[in-house]
């Protein structure tokens, strides 16, 4: 028995799998997320201990028998997170989270310095880790002062569990400390960010047993007293490892509130200039590039906000497959990561006319996401990354309509999996799973059965080419406009 314990930003679950991965139990609780000025983003600590105790507990009291059984506990989590801790190991202030902006300024400063990007693999985004130091030297510098760690969000949680300042390379890799292709935290880039090589967590591969569980809460939480905590991986490479990405040509879109897509790598191939990100993958010698997008399904829940209709009405509205239409979205509504690392830009309608209707505005926001994601595609494709198919996850695959567009406007088919659970709780169950067994990955994090395959529609595909070329022109208009 495995237990998977991933701390996303508005929630812990907690996931019991058996010996052979199969899932028998899991338990959720919600988190929430203080924004005290505009651009932050912060949260306690404690909340994450508090949240995931009572998931821990939740599971004991659905399957007692099996989590004595338990031996070990793998972790993901959201990434680039600081959390910031005096000698003693006491929490100095809340964790600035992910996607707080406040270091916009010291992120362009780390940013241009020499070798910074060629050793992260990464421009350095204002979410990433060493940033948000640099802020809190400049501006509260008492705290910076005590900062004896960093840790990432999860390895607070596994720091909790044993006692030990751990952290995997996957969400290392998001710090701006680490050289990526050498996977070790880096002198020089320490440096950069005026940090000390003593303030960094023992830097071990995600497959790698951090320590035991602390007897206390072995006892506590109805856990055998040898129950191994293994490292586990950031959130994307969690998910990847739950879904069977490993390996060249595997990768997977996802339709969530933002929009991902990654490609497992044999190799380290950064692209900096494109804004894909290059990480370390969970487990060893492998990497996951991927382009992120900010607004994917909060691009089409902000068009339902507005028109009063849910979002599964609106695409209700849609049913064969549309040529493309005349009138353009550009998703930017909240900036946008990859291709353009413009946190300012903001989105557009254009070409609308007297006759555009609802379901016409839905069509371009489909279409508009989906082109924002063939960004994404393209600037991977440029670093060698070679995807024949994508697993399409996330709450968007819901419209068909939006899956076989999107297969068209990527030109490769999308494969849906069968109901049940491939996200990142799974991806740690299963790191907990090779790093107490010693088991090979490549056996263990197996694929998705799918439950159906959408092909490009072939019929539109040059139609939807020629609409592409269009969208991509219109960023560089959108940006000359005063
Ligand atoms: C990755 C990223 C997010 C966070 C939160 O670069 O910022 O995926 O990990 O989920």
């Amino acid at each position: 028995m495995f237990i998977g314990l991933d701390l996303g930003t508005s929630g812990v679950r907690a996931l019991l799998v058996d010996g052979e991965g199969a899932v028998l139990a899991s338990a959720d609780r919600g988190l929430q997320v203080s924004h005290t000025q505009p651009g932050w983003s912060e949260q306690n600590p404690q909340d994450w201990v508090t949240a995931s105790r009572e998931a821990l507990q939740e599971l004991h009291a659905k399957a007692q028998a099996e989590m004595a059984q338990v031996q070990g506990i793998g972790l993901s989590g959201q990434m680039h997170g600081a959390t910031l801790l005096d000698a003693d190991g006491a929490v100095l202030r809340p964790c600035i989270l992910w996607n707080d902006t406040r270091s916009h300024v010291q992120a362009a400063a780390l940013d241009v310095m020499a070798d910074v990007r060629a050793l992260s693999g990464n421009i350095v985004f204002p979410g990433f880790t060493a940033p948000k130091l640099m802020w809190v030297a400049e501006h509260e510098p008492d705290v910076f002062a005590k900062v004896a760690k960093v840790l990432l969000p999860k390895d607070y949680l596994s720091f909790w569990l044993t006692g030990r300042a751990a952290s995997d390379m996957s969400d290392s890799a998001g710090t701006s400390w680490l050289d990526v292709g050498a996977r070790g935290w880096s002198d020089r880039l320490l440096a950069a960010g005026n940090m000390r090589r003593d303030q960094m967590p023992d830097v071990i591969e995600g497959t790698d047993v951090i320590g035991t569980l602390r007897p206390d809460l072995a006892q506590e939480l109805g856990l055998s007293a040898d129950v191994q905590v293994v490292a586990g991986g950031g959130d994307n490479a969690a998910s990847a490892c739950g879904v069977g990405a490993l390996r060249e040509g595997d990768g997977f879109v996802s339709l969530g509130t933002s929009g991902v897509i990654l490609a497992a790598r044999s190799g380290f191939h950064p692209d900096p200039g494109s804004a894909v990100h290059t990480f370390c993958h969970a487990v060893p010698g492998r990497w996951y590039q991927m382009g992120v997008m900010l607004a994917a399904t909060d691009s089409l829940n902000w068009l339902a906000g507005i028109t009063g209709a849910s979002p599964a009405d609106l695409t209700a509205e849609l049913s064969d497959l549309r040529l493309p239409s005349n009138v353009r979205f550009l998703p930017y509504l909240s900036g946008e990561r990859t291709p353009h690392n413009d946190s300012a830009v903001r989105g557009a309608f254009v070409g609308l006319d007297i006759a555009t209707d609802r379901a016409e505005l839905t069509q371009a926001v489909l279409e508009g996401v989906s082109f924002g994601l063939r960004d994404s595609f393209e600037a991977l494709r440029g670093t060698g990354a070679d995807l024949p198919a994508l697993l399409a996850i996330g709450g968007g695959t819901g419209s068909r309509y939006w899956v076989e567009l999107l297969a068209t406007i990527l030109g490769v088919p999308l494969q849906l999996p069968a109901q049940g659970e491939f996200g990142a709780a799974l991806g740690a169950a299963r790191l907990a799973m090779c790093g107490v067994t010693g088991d090979d990955p490549l056996q263990i994090m197996t694929k998705p059965d799918i439950a159906e395959t959408i092909d490009p529609n072939t019929h539109h595909s040059a139609a939807f080419d020629e609409a592409y070329a269009a969208f991509r022109s219109s960023y560089p208009a959108l940006k000359a406009m005063p």
